[in-house]
């Protein structure tokens, strides 16, 4: 029996009091995990700017978008309205006319085949009145009291019924029609610019003037048009005959307000014309970058190069005000709006200032080719991790044959449970202070120990600006930096690397940036190439970062140590592909060999690629069957899946290649695939999924699912005398693949990924970003599972393998979804732009993961995909109600010891 003595019992009971203390911050709660953690929504880089033509100060702004959106934003506060996406299906022109006298507008999109539809839509809501389609490419817009006319690319121009109808159509003689203002159609052809009017009763086109030059631009009675050097402003009378012009010879832009007409050179001067007599009011030697009509009558705002706004009275010559505007980019676009100026600068910020400050703020650079979208743990979950001092000491554990590897470990957790001792004191007083601190601060600090709190970095191609967004607040900002290095073509050809929480940045050209993904500060830029040297890929290493170039050489981008060992890599391009070595050569530089090439059957081109991702682990090198035999998995590191498509033969090849030695482990060849439609794949432990659009055996969306393994036979590996198999010992078997295939039942695929968690013991979720812009998730076993036919049948092999899953009755994806895999629950996202990415990254709770997906707007969700099985039920595991129980036990004994002691001491004296 052991001894408790007297003191002790105080003891307890304070250790339990201070233990109660600790209670409240163990657990996530069962309602935190798996929800909705934020949406932003986003609209892209404006490309124009429509106001509604209602006179007098309005509500709404229209705005057409880089990203082929068309948004409707509130005036007073930048917020949506509305906004409707043209993206999918793609976008070659578009055109739009606020309808005046109404709260409509209409809007005319070309398709990239040529074809275009006419919306009339509400401005306050977006409310369809009718759409028109038509057979051409739609170039202007114009409406003349009672009716619509609509100009094509051909010369025809429709006459449209206020309700949609068309009435008839007159051809402008193969001139391009460029605007139509007034009931004025403008076409031109061959240098000259007619003015025609459509005569409603005799249903034809009658010119009634003509001019020399390109058509720049027409503003009711002011037409500028271009001729050889210089531009022509040209002031129309009622019928559209001119009255007066002014030529300008160094003219570079015109920009007319209701009562002045303005020019500005290619040096930046700015010249003053009176919009009626077309006579020079004043001439400003200044250095415009932009010139752009004022909010009132006679004003017009100056921006300079430095993005100074000045904004002048054209009659005086007065500076009515001057401000710098917040932001130091170059600005895309300035245009008034109301009373103030709409500004999207080329980072993507838009702004809408009045004459002094900004009255709101959209950052929309994250939408603008998102090429990397990275999840950053922070160090106060690396702090917290208790799990990383656990797993040392199991290291230290399984290589103990020595007892000093014991005695190592033991000392190892001694020294981490006085460390976690020394963080005691501070937590009791957090835990106290957490009764006083506002509910979020509490949830934040929990979110920081699960590891649910963490930085999503997104680079920008389009705009070269990095957003950090905190996951945990909502996607706000964290910090944000400008003017990044990432390349040309919206930084198509540039690569984007995590290490630790550094961001390397580099450009096909050799531009490394390197940003602390912590604080948002660039902590190095270099040029690592020569201008005659391209990179070719980047290649990771345990050793470090190293930039593969045109002439097969490794520069290193970033080093911890020199590499000590034979690595393995392999490049990819539209048609082949290459495996290569990596051994150090002489002075620590490092030489490439290459090992094999593979190449790809002609006409047949690489859609995409996949590897295992980095952080996938394996946790069991075998699927367990139902008759408890288990099927050993093909677990192999190093292998690349290509899937190749010959637009041609309409065929789609899926290779799965060994790295090592270039073999061909498994392929597969699938008949009628249509080229134009969305091929993904995604490599899992032991398997690949992938999707393609077929039109055998049925027309419609197909993923096909591989599964590797050692053998077809339970209970069998590879080699029965239990020899390892590797690539590099030339005793590699060929994998035995479960096949199986789906349709889908949804439009498109755009992209297929991976849920990882911390230890890769949760069952991997399929990720579907779909062309309707939703994500879905599939538990991996649900959509391949071998199971052993029940041996009802006696006739039949009890331990047949084959593939087939629990979903095996469906006939579609779809119809076995139950809610909870739509992860994007249906609401109205921009997704799957053609840029999207799809990213998913472990917390350190090992149920979880979270999942991000950036095209144009960013969602970030939480995924359990074998439900949060290590979050604690508050219900069921009350740590108080043990801890009071304990306490209340403790109590008792204390009570009842000294009674039983004595009880104890009078039977030795024999007395009862
Ligand atoms: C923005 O302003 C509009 C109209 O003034 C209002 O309906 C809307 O709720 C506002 N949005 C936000 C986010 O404040
Ligand atoms: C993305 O879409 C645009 C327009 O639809 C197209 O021009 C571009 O080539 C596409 N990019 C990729 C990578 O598919
Ligand atoms: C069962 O499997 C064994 C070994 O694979 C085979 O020899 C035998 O013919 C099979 N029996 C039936 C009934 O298919």
């Amino acid at each position: 029996m052991t001894k408790l003595t007297r003191t002790s019992t105080p003891f307890s009971l304070l250790a339990l009091l201070l233990a109660l203390f600790v209670s409240a911050v163990a657990a996530i709660y069962e309602d935190d995990a798996g929800v909705l953690d934020w949406h932003r929504t986003q609209i892209g880089l404006t490309s124009a700017v429509y106001t509604p033509a209602a006179s007098g100060a309005s509500d709404y702004v229209g705005l057409y978008t880089e990203s082929d959106i068309f948004a409707v934003l509130h005036t007073a506060n930048g917020s949506i309205a509305w906004r409707r996406s043209f993206a999918d299906g793609g976008v070659k022109a578009h055109c739009a006319l606020s309808l005046p006298g109404t709260t409509e507008f209409l809007i005319a999109i070309t398709r990239p085949a040529g074809n275009s539809i006419l919306y009339r839509t509400a401005w306050a809501d977006g409310s369809l009145d009718w759409e028109l389609s038509t057979m051409g490419q739609i170039t202007a817009l114009g409406s003349n009291g009672e009716i619509l006319l609509v100009s094509e690319a051909s010369g025809d121009i429709h006459v449209v019924g206020a309700s949609g109808i068309k009435q008839f159509t007159v051809s402008s003689n193969g001139a391009t029609v460029v605007a139509i203002e007034d009931g004025v159609v403008f076409a031109e052809k061959d240098n000259t610019v007619t003015l025609s009017t459509v005569d409603i009763d005799s249903q034809s086109l009658v010119e009634i003037a003509r001019f020399e030059g390109s058509f720049v631009s027409v503003e009711s009675d002011i037409l500028v048009l271009r001729n050889d050097d210089s531009l022509v402003v040209v002031k129309l009378d009622q019928d559209s005959q001119a009255i007066d012009s002014i030529t300008e010879s160094d003219a570079e832009s015109v920009a007319v307000s209701e009562k002045v007409v303005v020019s500005k050179s290619a040096s930046g001067a700015v010249t003053v014309y009176d919009r009626e007599s077309l006579g020079e009011l004043n001439h400003l030697e200044a250095s415009a970058a932009t010139i752009a009509p004022g909010t009132e009558s006679e004003t017009f705002a100056v921006l300079t190069a430095e993005n100074e706004l000045n904004v002048i009275n054209g009659a005086t010559n007065a500076i009515i005000s001057t401000s710098k505007l917040s932001v130091s980019s170059p600005v895309l676009i300035i245009s008034a709006v109301g009373n103030d100026y709409l500004v999207q600068y080329s980072n993507g910020i838009l702004q809408l200032v009045s004459e002094s400050n900004t009255i709101w703020e959209r950052d929309e650079s994250i939408a603008a080719s998102p090429i990397a979208g990275l999840f950053v743990q922070l160090p106060e979950t690396a702090a917290l991790d208790t799990a990383a001092g656990i797993r040392e000491e199991i290291l230290l554990d399984d290589a103990s044959d020595s007892n000093a590897n014991i005695l190592l470990a033991y000392v190892k957790r001694v020294t981490r449970h006085l460390h976690d001792l020394q963080t005691f004191p501070r937590y009791v007083i957090r835990m106290l202070q957490s009764s006083f601190m506002f509910v979020d601060e509490v949830e934040l600090e929990r979110a920081n120990m699960f590891g649910l709190h963490q930085y999503f970095v997104v680079v920008s191609g389009r705009t070269g600006r990095v957003v950090a967004l905190d996951t945990f607040l909502k996607g706000g900002t964290v910090w944000a930096i400008d003017g990044v290095n990432v390349g040309s073509n919206n930084g198509k050809d540039t690569t984007v690397n995590l290490v630790e929480t550094d961001v390397y940045i580099v450009t096909k050209t050799g531009a490394v940036t390197v940003i602390n993904a912590l604080n948002g500060e660039i902590t190095k830029t270099e040029q690592i190439l020569s201008t005659d040297q391209v990179v070719l890929k980047v290649v990771e290493l345990p050793s470090g970062l190293y930039a593969w170039t045109t002439s097969d050489e490794l520069v290193t981008i970033h080093e911890t140590a020199p590499p000590t060992e034979i690595y393995y890599t392999n490049r990819v391009n539209e048609d082949s592909a290459w495996g290569y070595t990596i051994s150090a050569g002489a002075e620590g530089s490092l030489v490439l060999t290459k090992t094999w090439s593979f190449n790809l059957d002609h006409g047949y081109a690489v859609a995409t690629t996949a590897t295992r991702p980095k952080l996938d682990k394996t946790i069991n090198i075998g699927q367990v069957l139902e008759d408890r035999s288990v099927l050993y998995k093909y677990l192999h590191a190093n292998l690349l899946s290509i899937a190749a498509i010959s637009s041609e033969d309409r065929r789609l090849q899926v290779f799965l290649l060994d790295t090592v030695t270039g073999r061909v482990l498994h392929a597969k060849e699938h008949n009628e695939v249509d080229p134009a439609r969305d091929i993904a794949l995604v490599q899992g432990e032991h398997w690949l999924v992938y999707t393609y659009t077929a039109t055998v055996p049925t027309l419609g969306e197909q993923l096909t699912i591989w599964d590797l393994y050692e053998s077809g036979k339970p209970n069998q590996r590879a080699y029965d005398n239990g020899e390892e198999y590797s690539s590099f010992s030339g005793l590699l078997p060929e994998p035995y693949v479960l096949e199986k295939s789906f349709l889908t039942g949804i439009s498109g695929t755009a992209k297929l990924g991976l849920t990882v968690t911390k230890h890769g013991i949760t069952v991997r979720d399929v990720l579907l970003l779909t062309r309707s812009n939703q994500v879905l998730s599939y538990a991996k076993p649900q959509l391949l599972s071998p199971i052993t036919k029940s041996p009802t049948d006696k006739s039949q092999n009890t331990s047949m393998v084959s593939p087939y899953s629990f979903f095996d009755h469906a006939t579609t994806l779809l119809s076995q979804s139950r809610k909870s895999t739509v992860l994007t629950y249906n609401l109205p996202l921009e997704l799957a732009g053609n840029t999207s990415l799809l990213v998913s990254a472990p917390t350190a709770l090992e149920s979880t993961t979270l999942v991000a997906v950036a095209g144009t707007d960013v969602y970030v969700v939480r995924v359990t995909p074998s439900k949060p099985f290590d979050v604690l039920n508050t219900i069921a595991f009350s740590k108080q109600q043990l801890i009071y129980t304990v306490a209340a036990m403790l109590v008792v004994v204390g009570y009842l010891r000294p009674q039983v002691g004595k009880k104890r001491a009078n039977a030795k004296w024999g007395v009862e």
